[in-house]
């Protein structure tokens, strides 16, 4: 971590101190929301927007391995999102989450540990975040997996999808874990916070389970390593843009 004209450069280069009056400021959507950073003596539940959070992002580090991957959240600009055909085609307008003030003797501390911690295909954006309570907007860093990063998978088949995440697991600890404590940490946050494609997935791996523990069904091994494929099936003309568009 170096500083440069008094601006805080994470490993990835990008600057680490966003300016709200000398303040800096994190979002969580994903583990953040349940697991927060180290140091912060703010926490704020509310949204942003031009986004949709989705499983889209395989976990090496966390809740895979580099030979069987999870899968974790990443956010989609909601305008790339709309031209991709995803199974799951409706999303809330809000990504909601929670924004962590970090003391500012801690911020190069909690910006490394960061950089470490997400480093794994995500990449540092700035967003603004809209806290519940109605009070004015936060510039707020977040890491995204954008579709270019090595790890970023596209859309997935969601039932396939909850039998991947059930049989994945990581040095984090399992991958239906993380997709439990994301749909309860969501669910607390707010009435409204909840998101479709992460309650959808959870019902799905419940009742995957259900059958497991039934005996109905098998107890998944993990597959063989997967390759990433980057070719994502895209709606194809307007016509068909229409009929999908998504709300
Ligand atoms: C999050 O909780 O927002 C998050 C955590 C790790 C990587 C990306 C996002």
């Amino acid at each position: 971590m170096a500083e440069t004209n008094g601006i805080v450069v994470g490993a990835t280069g990008h600057p680490a101190t966003p300016s709200n009056a000398g303040e800096f400021w994190i979002f969580g959507y994903g583990s953040l929301i349940w697991k927060p950073p180290p140091h912060y003596d703010r926490r704020i539940a509310g949204w942003v927007t031009g986004y949709v959070r989705r499983f889209w992002q395989a976990s090496q580090d966390h809740r895979g391995t580099p030979t069987a991957p999870g899968r974790v959240v990443t956010l989609i600009e909601r305008s790339f999102w709309a031209s991709l055909a995803d199974s799951h085609d409706s999303a809330p307008e809000k990504v909601w989450g929670t924004a962590y003030r970090i003391k500012a003797e801690h911020v190069t501390e909690v910006a490394e540990y960061l950089d470490i911690r997400e480093i794994n295909g995500y990449t540092i954006h700035y967003t603004p975040f809209h806290p519940a309570d109605g009070s004015a907007p936060i510039r707020t860093l977040v890491y995204i997996g954008t579709p270019e990063n090595d790890q970023f998978v596209g859309p997935q088949d969601p039932q396939a999808l909850a039998e991947h995440i059930q049989r994945s697991e990581g040095p984090s600890g399992l991958n239906r874990d993380y997709l439990l404590e994301l749909e309860k940490a969501l669910n607390q946050l707010s009435p409204e916070s909840g998101d479709s494609h992460v309650t959808d997935l959870s019902n799905r791996l419940r009742v995957i389970e259900r059958r497991i523990r039934s005996g109905e069904a098998k107890v998944a091994v993990h597959e063989p390593p997967e390759s990433i494929s980057h070719e994502f099936t895209k709606v194809s003309s307007v016509e068909e843009q229409e009929e999908t568009e998504k709300v």
